[in-house]
């Protein structure tokens, strides 16, 4: 998968050099491609922003560096990419987008500063590529770079060969809809606590009822809004004694 990334701090990105998207990018299953916005300004100070056309606070950004940079990355006409720009007015990144975005050959992503993008951006880009303004949740963050660097190691822990092994994608958080059950290691006693005894008995069909349980008492505490998206036929007549 090629990705490319525009951004006023490139250097944010540093840690998708790191760790698990690191080694998809040393191995070749993502080719990753940092660039600075101000690589596409004329003039003698960089400038990528201006006030905002009806007032208020704050500063947005320029159009002209945008589209420079979109027409540079992916020339009219050939081959284009899915756009994705976070910014808290987006809609809520999930699994499932993290998945449709795993299985594009191509992404851009366009950091925003400041109070946004000029929307004249989104709207051309949109003429020629597929776009979508996600939001990572109800807060503000400073710009798009971190919110890069959630999805996209959202997003390439799912690319084949990434993970070492591919099951913990089908046993973990959302996968069903559902958050996980708690998971133990060894020892089986720390400062007094016990390990539950279910998970040292060696009865698969118990253990497997036990961390379906806790999934369910979990995620009915803690997002009941989960519960009640779940699909129907999601829930047996055991869970729903839990
Ligand atoms: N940029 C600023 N805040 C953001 C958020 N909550 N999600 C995505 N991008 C953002």
């Amino acid at each position: 998968m090629r990705l490319d990334v525009v951004s006023i701090f490139p250097d944010y990105l540093a840690p998708l050099r790191l760790s698990l998207v690191g080694k998809a990018v040393d191995s070749g299953i993502l080719d990753l491609r940092v660039h600075d916005l101000r690589d596409w300004t004329h003039d003698r100070h960089r400038t990528v922003d201006d006030t905002p056309y009806g007032g208020g606070a704050g500063m947005v950004m320029r159009p002209e560096p945008w589209g420079e940079a979109l027409d540079t990355l992916a020339p009219p006409g050939g081959a284009q990419p899915r756009f994705v720009v976070p910014t808290p007015a987006g809609r809520p990144f999930t699994q499932d987008l993290a998945a449709e975005l795993a299985a594009e050959p191509w992404l851009v992503f366009g950091c925003g500063r400041y109070e946004g993008i000029d929307q004249r951006v989104v709207e051309y880009a949109g003429s020629r590529m597929r776009v979508d303004e996600v939001s990572l949740g109800d807060y503000v963050l400073a710009g798009g770079e971190v919110a890069v660097l959630v999805i996209v190691e959202a997003v390439a822990r799912l690319l084949p060969g990434v993970l070492g092994n591919p099951e913990s994608l089908t046993e973990e958080s959302h996968s069903a809809g559902l958050l996980e059950y708690p998971v133990y290691t060894k020892p089986a006693t720390w400062r007094e606590r016990e390990v539950p005894p279910v998970l040292l008995s060696g009865h698969h069909g118990q253990i497997a009822r036990w961390r379906r349980d806790e999934a369910l008492r979990r995620t009915a505490r803690r997002r009941p809004d989960l519960l009640s998206r779940l699909p129907a036929d999601e829930l047996d007549a055991r869970d729903r004694r839990v």
